[in-house]
């Protein structure tokens, strides 16, 4: 299997009031498997909409999505569902934690939710914990870690079922680029150890240096691929 995810000429419109905006035309993109790809580009011009689509999340109004060579993108709603809560975890620019929670509440929670198996639960929300760094701090809730701290406590919960995909739609924008990029560097250890895909977006230009793949978008078209 070459790539774990791809397009075939994926457009996206919205339409507001008399206006058509033509967020995606026409993508062409390919994600090969345990690799970080960087989705690069200014504000509007298609990252979320592109973000969305793969992960099922959004209906394109033409082309196709594929994951592993069949097409989700045609998939009936429930089975997409099923697909996403399964196969993929998001990590969002604001964090979303719960502030009651603690972080190993957080993360346990997110495998309650993906109805991972109970027995081994308190096991994995620990183990995940341990790999973004956190054991020490895993029994704070959120307003007693930092920024950076908190986005690995949301990673942990993106990656705690064992998804084969995470999309990462600008984990790193409020954060100050040090940690921004403890973020990225984090990224690349999750694929070496548990064999994610994953997928960001940011407008950073110095994050790019460390991804396997980047594309880069300017008015809902690819302009530049590496
Ligand atoms: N729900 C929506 N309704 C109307 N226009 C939208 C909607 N979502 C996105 N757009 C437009 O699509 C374009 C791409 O947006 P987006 O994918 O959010 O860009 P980015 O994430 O790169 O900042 C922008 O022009 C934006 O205004
Ligand atoms: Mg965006």
């Amino acid at each position: 299997m070459d790539n774990i995810l791809s397009t075939q000429d994926l457009s996206r419109d919205f339409i507001s009031g008399r206006d058509t905006v033509h967020a995606l035309k026409n993508i062409n993109v390919r994600f090969r498997p345990q690799k970080l790809t960087i989705l690069r580009g200014r504000s509007g011009s298609g990252k979320t909409t592109l973000i969305n689509l793969l992960g099922a999340l959004d209906i394109p109004t033409s082309g196709k999505v594929f994951l592993e060579g069949d097409e989700l993108s045609g998939a009936p709603q429930n089975q997409r569902d099923a697909i996403r809560c399964k196969k993929m975890g998001f990590v969002f620019q604001s964090v979303a934690l719960i502030s009651l929670m603690s972080a190993y509440e957080n993360v346990e929670f997110g495998l309650r939710i993906a109805d991972y198996d109970p027995k081994n639960r308190k096991d994995r929300a620990e183990e995940v914990l341990g790999l973004v760094g956190l054991t020490k701090r895993m029994h704070h809730r959120p307003g007693e870690l930092s920024g950076g701290e908190q986005q690995r406590v949301a990673i942990a919960r993106a990656m705690a079922h064992r998804p084969q995909i995470v999309f990462a739609d600008e984990p790193t924008a409020e954060l100050d680029s040090h940690t921004g990029l403890q973020v990225v560097w984090l990224f690349k250890k999750l694929i070496e150890k548990e064999g994610l895909t994953i997928i960001m977006t940011t407008h950073d230009p110095s994050m790019m240096e460390v991804a396997d793949h980047v594309y880069t978008l300017e008015d809902g078209e690819i302009i530049d691929e590496r």
